[in-house]
């Protein structure tokens, strides 16, 4: 029955926690398929707030599977930190599911994500510096570690034997700094092998049979559409498939058995680390953003670029995730405002782009063209039906779902799980 994939529409932390979260006693099993560490969920329930960054939003759920699936990169530290941190608050993590196949991130991968940066100088990616590039980099170059090899000690040492070879030149040679010993890399992660037993399954074939079975699995995508390693705005980019065709790939789930494309898009838009942005905002209206919108990151704490809404992106993410459904998340940032300009088109060098530039070039000068909307004031965060909203706000949102090209069943209007309105049920 329904594989639904959850993705960010714009440049991450758009609020898929509180999404997932929302559909989270819904759905059989929540599964992550892309990325690492370097995500970060907030999810509020009640009084208490859980920062997540490994594991899936629906651990917090009980009687959901939470899963990490193969297309996921591991770093088995902040795993069991987690595992530890909810467990001390009550909440039950026996039921995580985690793939044999997924990679798993090794020490010596975070010193080089973290000096390859500084090595770039202002050619910097602003990486999370949590290893995620260079784990995937192995990966493709198939000298990666993956979950299962930590059952075998002999085939680990080899394969540690192997990734040193090349990446202890990389680190001496290159970097100036002291490649890690084998025997302790191999010694620092097979010291998790026996707690991590219990969670490590084909989670392709968990998930298979579930949805044979009419059980409900969510797929929620780490960071978002622009941050896709292949749709996204390269090099500026993490190092996954963020879209929902990553979704297949990342779980072992066909593209036939996914019936639903949720994408979640800010009101408004933000981005962290380098890389182009065109309707950024750097005078008040972008501070007044980040400090209504609480825009610092969850993983590294640093303050997030803030801007106006975007529909050139978000029809592009529609484009590229075949979207049935937007949430539109954090919609009472914006009362207050006294006109709200949302951009429509890029201006290139005097050339109109309904659509997003091809090339990185044109999307580095690209000049927003704006259509300008009139705000509201009235505190909207008690709003639980669209007929509650302000006219202006209502004609914010019917705006942003005509330029978008798919209709917005849920808007956000707080922090909270039940600040929200739903125009169409998601299930
Ligand atoms: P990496 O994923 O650490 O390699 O970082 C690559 C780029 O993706 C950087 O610009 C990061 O700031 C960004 N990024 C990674 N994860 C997230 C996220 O969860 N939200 C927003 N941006 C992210």
């Amino acid at each position: 029955m329904p594989a639904i994939v959850i993705v960010g529409a714009q440049w991450g932390d758009e609020g898929k926690g509180k999404a997932t979260d929302h559909l989270g006693s819904e759905v059989d099993y929540v599964v992550k398929f892309n990325g690492g560490n370097n995500a970060g969920h907030t999810v509020v329930i009640g009084e208490e707030k859980y920062a997540l960054h490994l594991l899936p939003s629906g651990i917090l759920t009980p009687g959901t599977t939470p899963v990490i699936g193969n297309g996921v990169v591991v770093d088995i530290d902040v795993l069991f930190h987690e595992i530890e941190g909810l467990e001390s608050r009550g909440i039950d993590t026996s039921r995580l599911k985690l793939s044999a196949n997924a990679h798993v991130i090794a020490d010596y991968n975070r010193t080089l994500d973290k000096v390859a940066e500084r090595f770039l100088g202002s050619r910097k990616i602003g990486t999370t510096g949590r290893g995620i590039g260079p784990t995937y980099a192995d990966k493709m170059n198939r000298i990666g570690i993956r979950v299962q090899d930590l059952f075998d000690e002999k085939i680990l040492r080899a394969k540690v034997e192997g990734a040193l070879e090349l990446k202890g030149q990389v680190l001496t040679k290159i970097y100036n700094r002291r490649a890690p010993e084998v025997e302790q890399t191999v010694e620092e992660l097979l010291a998790h092998a026996d707690r991590l037993a219990p969670y490590v399954c084909d989670t392709g074939l968990l998930l298979g049979q579930a949805l044979d079975r009419d059980e409900v699995v969510l797929l929620e995508a780490g960071q978002a559409t622009l941050l896709d390693v292949d749709h996204g705005t390269y090099p500026f980019v993490t190092s996954s498939s963020a879209t929902s065709g990553g979704a297949c790939t990342g779980s072992g789930i066909p593209p036939t058995r996914i019936d639903q494309v949720i994408a979640i898009a800010k009101a408004y838009t933000t981005r962290v680390g380098e890389g182009p942005f065109p309707t950024e905002l750097e005078d008040e209206n972008g501070e007044f953003l980040r400090k209504a919108g609480w825009e610092y990151g969850t993983t590294t704490g640093r303050p997030r670029r803030c801007g106006w809404f975007d529909t050139v992106i978000t029809r592009y993410a529609n484009r590229v995730n075949g979207v049935t459904d937007f949430v539109l998340t954090k919609l009472d940032t914006l009362t207050g405002l006294e006109r709200l300009p949302v951009c429509v088109a890029y201006d290139v060098n005097g050339v109109r782009h309904d659509e997003m530039p091809v090339n990185q070039t044109d999307f580095h000068h690209a000049t927003p063209i704006y259509e300008y909307l009139p705000g509201w004031t009235e505190d909207i965060s008690g709003a639980r039906d669209f007929s509650e909203l302000p006219k202006a706000a209502k004609e914010y949102v019917e705006f942003a779902e005509e330029q978008s090209g798919a209709r917005i069943s849920v808007i956000g209007v707080g922090p909270e799980r039940e600040q929200a309105i739903v125009r169409h049920p998601l299930r």
